[in-house]
């Protein structure tokens, strides 16, 4: 998974950082106080969750999620209930990125979220919860009826309608009706959107000058990165998540080239990207 340039890039990271306290050798390298960085071993530690089996991934995030925050009775409930309730119910986040969204709501004292995709409402409870001393609104937005009902059924359940504001429809005509700034803004919606979806509200300034937008799902299961990339995806939703795959380069190139703009793309998860405004 790491390319030729990628490994020279970090290869050279690792050199100049080391420099002059450290001494080089073709493979690794042993600091002065003895300690020995192999760059071949360093290199393996940064490949991405896609080289993964399922079966790795799963032991992997079972161990991280039972080592990170634990989320609350009413989100376990919450997941239970809408894996039981939906076939398609991947498309929730995971308890763990529950709890990371948690972790960035208060870490970043959020006064105001926006979120790009409902589904039954499993995220917008996270953002909730986390927000209770900041008082935060938070506005999300959902197009598919059955996941409307859904999000208005745990909006009430959970009695969260003082805060969470659902707008019901296409997310780039409801964003175009936003006004104000949002502290964090999650893009988790239909992949050939997140392009348009950012630009708009990079061009409404809809982001507050020290906010964070969050893009999930930005590999498409490896596809984004090649069709190579993920043996392991499912013939039947491969065609799918290749057509993810090629809008979401395109939106990484985006938000790579935007000059007004700071990017990051992680390898957690299927890959999320971080956005700020470039200071
Ligand atoms: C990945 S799910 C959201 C998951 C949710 N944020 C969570 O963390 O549990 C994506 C949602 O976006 C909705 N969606 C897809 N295209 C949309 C569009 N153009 N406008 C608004 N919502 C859309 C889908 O119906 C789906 O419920």
């Amino acid at each position: 998974m790491v390319s030729g340039r990628g490994y020279k890039d970090w290869q050279c990271l690792v050199q100049c950082k080391r420099s002059p306290s450290t001494e080089a050798t073709n493979s690794s390298s042993i600091t002065r106080t003895g300690f020995r960085l192999s760059t071949h071993t360093a290199v393996k530690m940064l490949t991405s969750v896609l080289s993964f089996t399922p079966e790795m991934a799963a032991t992997v995030t079972e161990y991280c999620t039972n080592s990170s925050n634990d989320v609350s009775g009413d989100m376990k409930e919450l997941w239970d209930w809408t894996v039981g309730e939906f076939e398609d119910s991947d498309k929730m986040s995971s308890p763990l990125q529950g709890a990371t969204m948690q972790f960035l709501a208060q870490l970043l004292g959020a006064k105001r979220i926006l979120e790009i995709g409902c589904y039954s409402g499993y995220s917008a409870l996270a953002w909730y919860e986390a927000t209770k001393q900041t008082n935060a609104e938070i506005i999300t937005l959902e197009l598919d009826p059955k996941m409307i009902a859904a999000s208005r059924r745990t909006i009430a359940k959970y009695k969260m309608a003082d805060r969470v504001h659902l707008i019901e429809g296409k997310a780039q005509d409801s964003i175009e009706t936003l006004t104000g700034t949002f502290d964090i803004i999650f893009v988790d919606a239909n992949k050939d959107g997140y392009e348009t979806y950012v630009k708009q509200i990079l061009d409404k300034k809809l982001l507050s000058p020290n906010g964070l937008i969050m893009c999930d799902n930005v590999f498409a299961r490896g596809m984004t990165i090649s069709t190579e990339a993920n043996p392991h995806l499912p013939g039947k939703v491969r065609p799918y998540w290749t057509e993810c795959g090629k809008a979401l380069k395109r939106f990484n190139n985006f938000c790579k080239n935007d000059p007004r703009i700071d990017t990051v793309l992680m390898p957690v998860y299927d890959g999320v990207t971080f956005i700020k405004w470039k200071q």
